[in-house]
């Protein structure tokens, strides 16, 4: 097979920033997906109606007449969520949905939830309107060793939250566990899962190869071998329950290259290309439309897109980085996922047919 043409796919989690960073980021992602789950957790994260629709102005500016890409917005969780402003976010469309941060877990989640069963009157809430709940699912405790993060949130947190919450829509988001792929399989429908193309490409080796490698250092971390095998396995099942999120996640390079540097991975421009060579690999492009434009469409409830996108056959070189600029000067670089690589397909510039 030497050209795919499937239907428009959707980044069901996505990092965009903002203001410059946005703009510079945002159309590696427009240009591909035609809707995408956009995380609060800005320097001042989204807890209010008015800041998630500042930001999606933001967004929508920046594509104004150049795509037709609808972010969807969430609210940070916070201990002391309103349930007032959720419950009128989400019937207003300001939200799209809720994500959980569990505090300190990752970037930008200082203001996140200190203990899941303080906000179980919000996941009352959620269940009975409908709202999804998006979960970061790693504990945060000081004992628990880093590569347990996430069984441990299974078992602790997130196994009384459905038994609690029966019918509240969760997704585990960007899942990294045998454990976790076999959890989400025995609680489908109403729990899913998203899939990154980093955890796809990398185990726990690639940490360490040759040198402390922090390009690939993300929440939560890449697992062993085992693990990944499981992760692709699941995403090339075309089972309904896994779905296409990237958790691209931009950092500008002197953030990255530190001794305590950021974590995340920016997959956003070669994002469809590196889920393709995974897919590939075993023998299951027929099953990609499903993971990247079917599943988490259906799993939300959002139509199916009407466009569609070619992806041929044709290598391509990954650049290093991406240059960031404002007002026509680089001020930053963001190293790409799978720089100086060879991938095997490329996405059809003429998006349009
Ligand atoms: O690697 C990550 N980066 N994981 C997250 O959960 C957050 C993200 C970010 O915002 O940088
Ligand atoms: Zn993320």
């Amino acid at each position: 097979m030497n050209k795919l043409t499937i239907r428009k796919p959707d980044d069901f989690h996505v990092h965009l920033r903002e203001g410059s960073l946005l703009r510079n980021v945002l159309p590696l992602t427009s240009r591909v997906f035609k809707r995408a789950i956009v995380m609060p957790n800005l320097d001042v994260p989204i807890t209010s109606i008015d800041l998630a629709n500042q930001y999606k102005k933001q967004i929508i500016e920046i594509e104004r007449n150049k795509s037709n890409f609808e972010p969807l917005m969430t609210l940070y969780l916070t201990d002391n969520c309103s349930l007032k402003i959720l419950e009128e976010g989400f019937e207003n469309g300001a939200f799209f949905a809720a994500k959980l941060y569990p505090a300190n877990a990752t970037t930008n989640s200082e203001l996140g939830v200190t203990s899941a069963k303080k906000i179980y009157s919000v996941f009352e809430l959620m269940e009975s309107i409908g709202m999804p709940l998006l979960i970061h699912g790693e504990v945060t405790d000081e004992d628990v060793d880093i590569f347990d993060r996430e069984s441990v949130f299974i078992d602790k947190v997130l196994v009384p939250i459905i038994n609690r919450f029966p019918n509240l829509k969760i997704v585990l988001e960007h899942i990294t566990t045998d454990y976790a792929v076999r959890f989400v399989e025995s609680n489908q429908p109403k729990l899913g899962a998203t899939i990154t193309p980093h955890h796809l490409h990398l185990n726990r080796n690639a940490l360490f190869e040759g040198g402390l490698r922090s390009d690939y250092y993300c929440l939560p971390v890449v697992k062993s071998e085992f693990n990944r095998l499981s992760l692709i396995k699941a995403a090339t099942s075309g089972k309904a329950c896994f779905f296409l999120g990237t958790d691209s996640a931009p950092h500008l390079r002197e953030f990255k290259e530190s001794s305590c540097g950021c974590a995340g991975i920016f997959n956003a421009p070669y994002a469809i290309e590196s889920y393709l060579d995974i897919f590939e690999k075993e023998e299951a492009l027929n099953l990609f439309e499903s993971f990247a434009s079917i599943n988490g469409a259906r799993f939300y409830g959002l139509p199916l897109n009407e466009d569609y996108i070619t992806i041929e056959k044709t290598p391509i070189k990954v650049p290093l980085f991406l240059d960031i600029q404002e007002n026509n000067k680089i001020y930053g670089k963001i190293k790409i996922f799978h720089s100086s690589q060879i991938l095997n397909w490329k996405v059809n510039e003429n998006l349009d047919n």
